[in-house]
């Protein structure tokens, strides 16, 4: 087989075959694939899309570059979360230990931040101590201890995933819903899962502008698990403005705990506790819905899910004492308020320009290969739909470089409008896909 007739056949819009895909990932994970030749495939693929077996073919010859992890020595339904990305989307620190209190054993592997979007492992690693790098070994034992682990992806995980990822980045092939969806998924099935609940973000924050594409991204991502017998669903939700009201690593940590106090903002603990019941359903620790939720919200009032959060922290090698005092997690002296220029209501607080502020300040990365502070972020303190008198604060700014600052004031200048009269209520979660 030849590359150059595979990439031709796929430029001129003809599909595939399982063997032709086949012949592709194996070249790109022994290196024997010319990155030019990759790239060119990856662009017709771009182009011409990629028919539902043709993209179920990829994402398995993806799986199988690695290992695809066995769990079946840990008892129970093993379900994972994953979120498309987003501004101040904390939920993975809330969800894995509420699941896992209810019983759900969560072998979560997540990803850092890039762009203007957060990872979770940059905010738990802004807990000091605290060790996502673990080996598959360490994992499983740390899933065993406490029925959770959150962890990087091992290098075991799609290693083709990861060449072509890079690919990707630097020849304008990242938004092909082809794509993406056997990115994500290849490495969801590899770690070993038997249950997956996704949150596919939609809006001005997120990958996906506008609830169509995010509609035809969560079928193609729950229709690859589905094939691939993990049990898979999917919910939409809005992504226009911040979840919660922090940005950055360790205040973000901050809210999340606050949530598993039973506290924390409306919205942050609407999908928080949307997500976990599904995932105790999908876990069936839960015989129906609302019992789901119910179990979730005691998991919060009773502190077993605070209580499971310690423990991960504790298995993990981080320093549990942040649970009960926020002063050892990193912050900043420097804090600077953005005032509402004039009386209203807060209509619009755009979740990209806040995100990208907050990399701004040093939150995230432009490229993977940037250092982030974790003290650095955003406390949004007027949210949308919030009533303000001129001069109030609207955002809190935590720097550590003034220069920095000054480039972020400049950034979330044009990131809230103020308006005559409250926006009309808006729906979080706006669809679901099984
Ligand atoms: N996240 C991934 O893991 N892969 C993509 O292609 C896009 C987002």
């Amino acid at each position: 087989m030849r590359a150059v007739d595979v990439i031709m056949k796929k430029r001129d819009g003809r599909g595939l075959s399982q063997e032709e895909i086949r012949f592709f990932i194996a070249g790109v994970t022994a290196g024997t694939l010319p990155d030019y030749q990759a790239s060119a495939l990856l662009m017709a693929i771009l182009l011409r899309g990629m028919s539902a077996d043709e993209t179920a073919w990829l994402t398995d010859a993806m799986v199988h570059s690695g290992v695809r992890v066995d769990l079946s020595d840990i008892p129970g339904v093993k379900v994972d979360k994953h979120s498309t990305g987003g501004v101040g989307d904390k939920t993975s620190l809330i969800l894995a230990p509420l699941a896992a209190a209810c019983g759900v054993p969560v072998p979560m592997m997540s990803g850092r931040g890039l762009g203007h979007s957060g990872g979770t492992l940059d905010k738990l690693e802004s807990i000091p101590g605290f060790r996502v790098d673990l080996s598959l070994q360490e994992m499983k034992a740390a899933l065993a201890r406490t029925g959770c682990a959150m962890i990087g992806q091992t290098s075991q995980i799609a290693p083709a995933d990861k060449k072509l990822y890079a690919l990707r980045d630097v020849t304008g092939t990242v938004e092909s819903i082809t794509l993406i969806s056997a990115s994500i998924m290849s490495k969801k099935i590899a770690e070993g899962i038997d249950a997956l609940v996704l949150d596919v973000k939609t809006g001005s924050g997120a990958f996906m502008k506008t609830e169509a594409d995010s509609r035809r991204l969560a079928e193609s991502l729950v229709s690859i698990g589905n094939a691939s017998g993990v049990k898979t669903e999917a919910i939409i939700s809005a992504m226009d403005t911040p979840l919660g009201r922090a940005v950055g690593n360790a205040l973000e940590v901050i809210e999340s705990i606050d949530v598993l106090k039973g506290g924390g903002p409306a919205d942050l603990i609407a999908v928080s506790v949307d997500l976990t019941a599904r995932m105790l359903l999908l876990g069936r620790v839960a015989p129906n819905r609302a019992d789901a939720e119910r179990r979730v919200r005691n998991a919060i009032t009773s502190g077993s899910g605070l209580e499971k959060f310690r423990q991960i922290i504790e298995t993990q090698g981080g320093d549990p004492r942040v649970v009960d005092d926020y002063s050892r997690l990193p912050s900043t002296t420097g804090r600077h308020l953005v005032a509402a220029p004039r009386a209203g209501f807060v209509t619009r607080l755009d979740a990209e320009v806040v995100g990208r502020a907050s990399v701004t300040l040093g939150a995230g990365r432009d490229t993977i290969a940037d250092t982030i502070d974790p003290a650095v972020g955003i406390l949004v303190k007027a949210a949308v739909g919030e009533g303000v008198q001129k001069g109030d604060p609207v955002l809190e700014l935590h720097y550590r470089d003034r220069a920095r600052l000054e480039s972020a004031l400049h950034a979330v200048a044009d990131a809230m409008t103020i308006g005559e009269a409250p926006p009309p209520a808006r729906a979080l979660i706006v669809g679901e896909v099984r």
